[in-house]
């Protein structure tokens, strides 16, 4: 029987994992054995004896689940030093692999032979959502950063006629209406809040509407989207006009949250210095981007500051505020992959490079960089390299 090995998060700072009891059964009527690690649900107070009695086996030790695992299935990819311990079985790895910017790990996959699948890379196709955890765990991100703002305003987001006097609504602007975006909008209109929103794909302009909120008009001239919905770069000149027509509703909103993301990219510098000393003292910053580059000039990844009283929130590894809905979703989402492709008479997943899922999430088989979008992006970063001199 095929083993699906789910070894404990290593960062310390996770807390969501990738399984849980309630998939164990829908693996086994697959007819895969379910093997993992000791104290997987520990952050999550899931006892191992659950695990147990919903069909799953628990390994001795670590390397003991990788040297049996014919896949291995987490959130975060396998630190390096478990990459030897896949020897035996040469498993095939699904998490989240970060191929854009893990150039030396995928080489490392490619060493030992590994098949390398990378949730981030799911397409954004119909077929997908249900496995699409970059779409699961940012709507999860949305609502905890709404949260987050909302606990550190010195103020309620409702308005609130009372005999003591009228409180007004809390101004919340958001800036990048995608997944976590339109879920941040959702969260703050429920608490009460009155809402604007702006992204530079105008198609939104009608979603954002949709759930109550003004949507800021600024004329970019040509923006556009790729096949997958992912937004265009701005040119220099887009980005300022930007900077300069979203400035008033900044200096007058009481907490503004930025989830601007470029697919493979690093995120937009949306907001600068003196934008945020515009801002009321007490205002809050809730930068997503944080921990990759940061859409707000001066915030920091992993952490809140403090500038002329504005505070700025990076803290980032938002879905792990909700940890417990966080890893529901994205245990479905790993099942609802493998389940896709499994043959269940003959007990395999079916590797087919040709189907449009799996060439799209793929990144390493069989010693190479299968990936059609990442070798391409590694080979235009080795011309710029040589062009720039760079080993
Ligand atoms: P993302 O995380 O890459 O970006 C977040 C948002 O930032 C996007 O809406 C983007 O337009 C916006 N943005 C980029 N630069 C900006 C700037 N300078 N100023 C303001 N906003 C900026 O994207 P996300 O949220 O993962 O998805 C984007 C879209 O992809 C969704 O809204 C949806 O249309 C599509 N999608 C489709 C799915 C499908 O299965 N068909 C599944 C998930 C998303």
């Amino acid at each position: 029987m095929p083993v699906i090995a789910f070894p404990v998060e290593v960062n310390q700072t996770e807390k969501r994992c990738s399984l849980l009891p309630m998939n164990v059964k829908a693996y086994t009527m697959l007819g895969i054995s379910v093997l993992i690690e000791k104290g997987l649900g520990k952050h999550l107070h899931i006892q191992d004896d659950e695990y147990i009695s919903a069909g799953a086996q628990v390994a001795q030790t670590r390397e003991d689940l990788l040297s049996k695992a014919n896949f291995v299935l987490s959130l975060h990819k396998l630190p390096e030093a478990d990459l030897s311990s896949l020897k035996q079985t040469k498993p095939i790895v699904i998490s989240f692999l970060d191929p854009f910017n893990e150039t030396d790990y995928i080489k490392q996959l490619c060493q030992q032979q590994i098949t390398g699948m990378s949730m981030e890379m799911i397409p954004r196709i119909s077929r997908c959502q249900k496995m699409d955890a970059l779409s699961s765990q940012a709507s999860l991100a949305g609502y905890v950063m709404m949260m987050t703002a909302a606990n550190h305003l010195h103020a309620v987001l409702p308005m609130m006629m009372t005999p003591a006097g009228t409180l007004k609504p809390a101004k919340v602007f958001v800036i990048g209406a995608g997944v976590a975006g339109l879920q941040a909008i959702a969260t703050a209109k429920r608490l009460g809040a009155s809402v604007t929103a702006f992204d530079t794909r105008q198609v939104v302009a009608e979603q954002v509407q949709s759930l109550g909120a003004k949507f800021l008009e600024i004329d970019l001239g040509q923006t556009g989207e790729t096949g997958q919905g992912y937004a265009q770069a701005l040119t220099p000149e887009q980005m300022q006009k930007q900077q300069q027509e979203q400035a008033k509703c900044i200096a007058d909103s009481d907490i503004v949250i930025t989830t601007a993301q470029l697919f493979g990219r690093k995120p937009p510098v949306l907001i600068d210095k003196k934008t945020v000393e515009s801002m009321k003292p007490g205002s809050i910053i809730v930068d997503m981007a944080a921990e990759n580059g940061g859409n707000v000039e001066g915030s920091v990844a992993g952490g809140v500051v403090e500038h002329q009283g504005v505070k700025i929130i990076g803290t980032g590894s938002w879905a792990n505020g909700t940890a417990k809905h966080a890893s529901q979703m994205y245990a479905n989402n790993l099942f609802n992959l493998v389940s896709e492709f499994w043959d269940k008479e003959a007990n395999v997943f079916k590797l087919d490079l040709q189907d449009e899922i799996q060439a799209g999430c793929i990144i390493t088989h069989e010693g190479e960089v299968v990936n059609k979008m990442i070798s391409d992006f590694y080979q235009a970063q080795q011309q710029n390299n040589s062009k720039s001199g760079v080993a």
